[in-house]
């Protein structure tokens, strides 16, 4: 896909058509991880969990569910697979969030190349982050939390028809 058609399809999917995400297609999103930028180069200080086991990924939801009820009883829209970034937490938060959101958006942008909807998703890390036995189950090493978590699977629908534009966000000329 020319790479302005994948931005432009990248778009949140919240509703996820039953079936898995195949193996090389995984293998893909983890490249597209593995080619994102990280603060200082520090690769060792993120760790990726993925989820496929339907017990954990409902667990989360029902925690996530319990402390933000906003978040409607399934935050993670029934996606089949999901990514977790996992980053060892410093005083300093800010560089995590930043490197597992510069990940998230290369497997997002991965996972439109492929045709697969995709979801960022904060709701479920702030969440969960709070619950040792749920991080424990992610299998990160000691000292790691979740930051941000990305839903991939088959769209139930079809892709939004979008145009580009550049005034959704303000831009000055300096
Ligand atoms: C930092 C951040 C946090 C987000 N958290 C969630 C979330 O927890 N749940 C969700 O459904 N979407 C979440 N989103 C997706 C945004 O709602 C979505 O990207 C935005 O509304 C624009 O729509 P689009 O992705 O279809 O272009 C998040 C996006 C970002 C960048």
């Amino acid at each position: 896909m020319e790479f302005m058609d994948t931005v432009i399809r990248r778009q949140s999917c919240r509703a996820f058509a039953p079936g898995q995400v195949a193996p090389e297609e995984i293998e893909t999103i983890l490249k597209a991880a593995n080619a994102a930028p990280v603060s200082m180069g520090l690769y060792g200080n993120i760790h990726i969990s993925v989820i496929q086991d339907e017990a954990l990924i409902a667990a989360l939801e029902e925690y996530t569910y319990r402390a933000f009820p906003d978040e409607g009883e399934h935050p993670a829209y029934q996606a089949p697979t999901l990514f977790s970034i996992n980053c060892l937490k410093k005083e300093r938060e800010a560089g995590a969030w930043a490197d597992a959101s510069a990940i998230a958006e290369n497997m997002l942008l991965a996972a439109a190349d492929l045709g697969l909807g995709s979801i960022y998703l904060m709701g479920i890390p702030q969440a969960v982050r709070n619950d040792a036995g749920l991080v424990g189950r992610l299998r990160a090493p000691e000292g790691f939390l979740p930051y941000v978590m990305v839903g991939v699977g088959h769209p139930a629908g079809e892709w939004e028809k979008r145009s580009f534009t550049t005034s959704r966000i303000n831009t000055v000329f300096i």
